[in-house]
């Protein structure tokens, strides 16, 4: 990793930021600043994000879902974009995983996002299952992608 890029935990005073971003990329499917107010506190969730020169350039979102670990969010700010940020959320995500003791991480995708696809499918992750229309308004369907971390 570049020498002035870190990965650090996003605390209550990000939130604005990371709501303003989560607009801007997700449009009409963009977690609400209630919804991600109401997730960061639930305590179940860890929110990460990657700065380079101490400004906020993407994020993730991971937490259980049942036995699984899963990567609930991930986006990068479009001027930031193809420099590597999501490789090292993801590998921060896996860190944590594989700190935790976890089998087996999970995520959903829509079938549309080429870019993402490839990103995970980087890491080995394959399709489990489809969910129809899993994504909306867009009326998109979702990949449900999975990665047994035994041995990895
Ligand atoms: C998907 C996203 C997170 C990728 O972020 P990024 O920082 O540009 O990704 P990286 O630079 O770490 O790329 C890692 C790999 O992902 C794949 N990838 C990333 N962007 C891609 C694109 N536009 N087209 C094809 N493959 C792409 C490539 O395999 C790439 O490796 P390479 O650059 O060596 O070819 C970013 O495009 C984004 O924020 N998109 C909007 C939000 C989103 O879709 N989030 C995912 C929700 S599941």
């Amino acid at each position: 990793m570049r020498a002035d890029r870190s990965i650090r935990d996003l605390g209550e005073a990000d939130l604005d930021w990371l709501a303003e971003k989560e607009a801007e990329i997700f449009g009409a499917a963009a977690w609400s600043p209630a919804q991600i107010d109401q997730d960061f506190h639930s305590g179940l969730r860890r929110y990460r994000g990657i700065e380079e020169s101490g400004v906020l350039l993407g994020y993730s979102v991971c937490g259980f879902d049942g036995d699984s670990f899963h990567l609930l969010n991930l986006a990068v700010v479009p001027g930031a974009r193809r420099r590597g940020c999501a490789r090292k959320l993801v590998d921060d995500f896996l860190d944590e995983a594989r700190r935790l003791g976890v089998r087996e991480v999970s995520l959903e995708v829509a079938v549309t996002n080429a870019a993402a696809i490839a990103l995970y499918r980087g890491y080995g992750f394959a399709v489990v299952r489809t969910r129809p229309r899993y994504y909306q308004p867009e009326d998109v369907d979702g990949l449900v992608m999975g990665l047994a971390l035994v041995g990895h």
